[in-house]
């Protein structure tokens, strides 16, 4: 970058010099200026601008030609841009994200790579290896490893491999008594790569400690024709979910439908072992590390957060052994004091039918297990629209009762929603893309959610305006 800019100052410097370039001959000599660009030569201004060969006689073809040479600069600077940083970049969790974290970084490079990090105001960079793994039916390569015995709330510097940008994360606070947590969730992302980046830039302004997608990332199916949606939503991540200081937003993850060919578990195609579950879902198990196998799992911060990413049927089914193991693991977390599932199909569903098998298979196998357990907020997606029901104890309005929020429209076109007045368990519902900016501090939790322009258009408990 810095040899473009000092190439551009020789060159204008030239241009000035009587002799060697006028409005009234255009001599100059761009073919070779763009050339030695290219080549990334550091004086072809003095070398090119003096040189008699080829000359341009009008000041049309001169505009045309410094508008090509601009372009040219600005595709090289992109070029060497893009060259000090990897494709893309992921960071999750695994383990308790107060102390750990989970790094993924896309090259085009099949060699193991290492990552460089350091706790922020230390001078020596410590070094972790990364294993490296093929992304499904792409050129790029995902070079993941994960940092363990970390400081809680702390800020740690990031290097990847080669490249030089130094990032950083932080690791969550170990608890949530003494400062807010901000967590930005929502779902089905990305009908167009702008419509995700735009929402993402909403994200932004709330500098959320993570961001938590219900499923439905990229529309691609599982399938292998379509990996270049994919490679656009970690470009998309990239660009927009990373702060100006570089602090990137760890995302985790839930499966929807259009992460599976065919959307859909049945016992045909599944024999409930993790080869089906990688052939039919392959971009959401390579390069995920969280959920992992078998596609539903529990991230538990510190105890005040169990945070239960579960599947609605995509590639397990909903009742039988997920249930069970949810009813488990809900038991083992009685003292945790925010209990939070995601999941992808609503069981209160504010566009689809409240009769769908799968919302009646979340209502009867989840719900009570959610009730039980004093769950106070569920997050649901999949509709394209906006919806936060009353709160709903045994199907039935009750003050007491579990809230259900979502319905997945963070980078989708939405759909027209069911009219709140003839919805009984509707307390609103929009067609308009958003996020939820869930605030957990002490035991309460506060929902606030901003659509794609930025304006605030619900809030739960509520404030006088909603
Ligand atoms: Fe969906």
């Amino acid at each position: 970058m810095k040899t473009i800019l000092q190439s551009i100052e020789t060159m204008n410097f030239n241009i000035d010099e009587p002799g060697i370039w006028s409005k009234e001959t255009g001599i100059v000599e761009i073919a070779k200026a763009e050339f030695a660009l290219n080549t990334k030569n550091k004086t072809f201004a003095s070398k090119h601008f003096t040189h008699p060969d080829c000359l341009f006689k009008n000041t049309y073809k001169m505009r045309k030609s410094f508008i090509a040479l601009f372009f040219g600069i600005l595709f090289i600077s992109l070029q060497v841009k893009s060259q000090n940083e990897p494709l893309a970049i992921l960071l999750t969790w695994t383990e308790d994200p107060t102390t750990t974290i989970t790094i993924d970084w896309h090259t085009a490079e099949n060699q193991s790579q290492q990552l460089f990090f350091r706790e922020k105001g230390k001078e020596k960079w410590e070094v972790e290896s990364g294993n490296t793994h093929p992304f499904p039916f792409s050129d790029r390569f995902v070079h993941r490893t994960a940092l363990a015995g970390l400081n809680p709330g702390a800020s740690y510097e990031l290097k990847f491999g080669k490249y030089d940008k130094v990032y950083f994360f932080n690791t969550m606070p170990a608890s949530a008594a003494l400062q807010p947590i901000r967590i930005a969730i929502g779902g089905d992302t990305m009908h167009e790569k702008k419509m995700l980046e735009r929402t993402n830039k909403q994200v932004l302004n709330y500098e959320p400690h993570f961001v938590i997608m219900g499923g439905d990332m990229a529309y691609e199916n599982g399938d292998a024709k379509a990996v270049e949606k994919v490679h656009n939503w970690f470009d998309a991540c990239k660009k927009t979910l990373i702060t100006k200081d570089n602090r990137i937003i760890p995302i985790v993850v839930g499966i929807g439908n259009h992460e599976v060919a065919g959307g859909y578990y049945s016992p045909e195609k599944f024999s409930g072992n993790s080869e089906d579950r990688e052939k039919y879902a392959p971009y959401f198990f390579s390069l995920y590390a969280f959920p992992g196998q078998p596609g539903y799992n529990v991230l538990d911060f510190g105890n005040y957060l169990s945070l239960f990413i579960l599947d609605t049927g995509h590639t397990n089914p909903i009742e039988g052994a997920q249930t069970d193991w949810l009813a488990t693991e809900l038991n083992k977390r009685r003292n945790f004091t925010h209990i939070v599932p995601v999941y992808h199909i609503p069981a209160y569903p504010s566009v689809r039918d409240f009769n769908g098998s799968r919302s009646e298979e979340v209502r009867r196998n989840w719900v009570p297990l959610f009730e039980k357990h004093n769950v106070k907020i569920a997050f649901e997606n999949h509709d394209h629209a906006y919806k936060r029901t009353f709160p709903i104890k045994e199907n039935t309005i009750d003050e007491k009762g579990i809230v259900f929020v979502g319905d997945g429209a963070w980078g989708v076109r939405v759909r027209e929603v069911h009219d709140v007045d003839e919805t009984w368990y509707l307390k609103k519902a929009l067609s308009q893309r958003h996020f939820i900016l869930l605030t957990l501090q002490g035991n309460h939790q506060q929902l606030t959610v901003i659509n794609k322009e930025g304006e605030i258009i619900d809030a739960y408990p509520e404030f006088e305006k909603f």
